[in-house]
């Protein structure tokens, strides 16, 4: 039975993660769930797998170089899958320090913490030991209109204080699987939605603004384009690299799925009033007077769109979530989970929000 180190199980994408693994391996794995819960973390994300025996959270920081090592040394680790991150670009603009103290220093802390418990005394590594590294396309920088895709090969270009940090802890994986041969592989993703995705983001603040008749800011112009990858298929990208990838590969995750972000607020507000149920009160509230074009992001990146070539042919993965069926998906959950959004956005979240959009 492998055991995994998830990190930044009880954010957004790691606890999809999470569900996924244990949807498709049952009792066959043993996750750790190491997450030091910040704004972003969240242990509702795992109702319905904290009970299982082969499931245990560690409340641990990733900074944090001893109870990280002790992890490792009292568990016979076989996979990393290090999602643990500070996420939001627009935090970043704000308060850069902690992105690279997170992203940059805590990933230097798993490399070493992997290293040092699978290194063999001649340099090698002990057999079937793999660390993935869950990166993002913004590493690449903005297209323009006209430019094709970020592959692989494209050069690193980051513009915002996260996209740079996610750059510089890209380069550290690199850097110990050229020097060391370190057993890891790095994946860029694009923008991914779904359940449990925290409400700074765009699609969930869009639909709990407009199921309360709140205003929609759209950055600028409304039309940066973003590449949207519903969340399972993200989850099932990272299993098949780890066990299908040629370690020491990068591979990007992209969903073939362009859009502005002005077509995705309207279609959101399509799709609520689609779903909302005649007689439903939120459904006067639903409008599309609601968009109000807002200051725009400083350095805020044009448009992001990956080619998943190279994932497809040597892997076989290929994004299977049709935007459309993805995003009905995702309101039907957050009608469903109507308490998780109260919880999530109470308390420090209404002061954040109240500061970022007082303009
Ligand atoms: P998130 O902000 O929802 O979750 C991050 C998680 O990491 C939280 O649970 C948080 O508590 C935890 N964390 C933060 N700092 C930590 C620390 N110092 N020690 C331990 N845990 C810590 O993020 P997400 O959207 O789920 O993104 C997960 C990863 O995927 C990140 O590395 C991100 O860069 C990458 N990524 C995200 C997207 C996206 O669209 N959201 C796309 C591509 C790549
Ligand atoms: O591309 C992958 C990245 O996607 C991940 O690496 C990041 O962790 C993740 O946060 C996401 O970054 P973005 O900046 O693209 O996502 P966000 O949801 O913040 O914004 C999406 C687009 O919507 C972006 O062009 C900015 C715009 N936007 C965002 C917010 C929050 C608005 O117009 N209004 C808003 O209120």
């Amino acid at each position: 039975m492998k055991t995994y180190l998830v990190t930044g199980g009880a954010g957004f994408i790691g606890s999809n993660y999470i569900h996924y693994m244990f949807r498709k391996y049952g009792e066959d794995i043993r996750i750790i769930n190491v997450d030091c819960l910040t704004y972003a973390g969240n242990l509702e994300n795992l109702k319905g797998v904290e009970n299982r025996d082969n499931y245990t959270f560690v409340k641990a920081d990733i900074r944090d170089r001893e109870a990280i090592e002790e992890i490792f040394a009292k568990n016979n680790i076989d996979r990393v899958v290090h999602f643990a991150a500070e996420s939001h670009v627009d935090r970043s603009i704000r308060n850069p320090e902690v992105f690279v103290e997170t992203n940059v220093l805590g990933t230097l802390v798993m490399l070493n913490a992997a290293k040092k418990a699978w290194e063999k005394p001649d340099g090698t590594y002990m057999e079937d030991k793999k660390f993935l590294h869950v990166s993002t396309d913004e590493v690449y920088g903005s297209l323009e209109e006209g430019d094709t895709y970020f592959y692989e090969t494209t050069p690193i270009d980051p513009h915002s204080p996260y996209s740079a940090s996610k750059a510089s802890s890209d380069m550290l994986v690199k850097a110990y699987i050229d020097t060391y041969k370190f057993p890891a592989n790095i994946t860029n993703c694009s923008n991914n939605y779904g359940p449990y995705q925290f409400p700074e983001k765009l699609i969930p603040l869009i639909i709990n603004n407009a199921l309360q008749g709140r205003k929609l800011p759209v950055y600028g112009d409304g039309k940066n384009v973003r590449d949207w990858l519903y969340v399972d298929d993200h989850a099932k990208a990272i299993d098949m690299v780890q066990e299908k990838g040629r370690l020491g590969e990068r591979y990007n995750i992209g969903g073939h799925n362009e859009k502005q972000n002005i077509e995705i607020v309207r279609t959101i507000l399509d799709t609520l009033q689609e779903m909302l149920p005649e007689g439903d009160p939120r459904k006067a509230l639903v409008s599309h007077d609601l968009i109000t074009y807002v200051e725009d992001r400083k350095g805020h990146d044009r448009r992001y769109a990956i080619a998943p070539d190279k994932i497809k042919a040597e892997i076989g993965w290929y994004p299977e979530t049709m935007f459309k069926e993805g995003i009905r998906l995702t309101i039907q959950w957050f009608f469903e989970h109507e308490d998780w959004m109260k919880n999530v956005t109470s308390g420090d979240y209404q002061k954040y929000y109240e500061e970022m959009y007082k303009a």
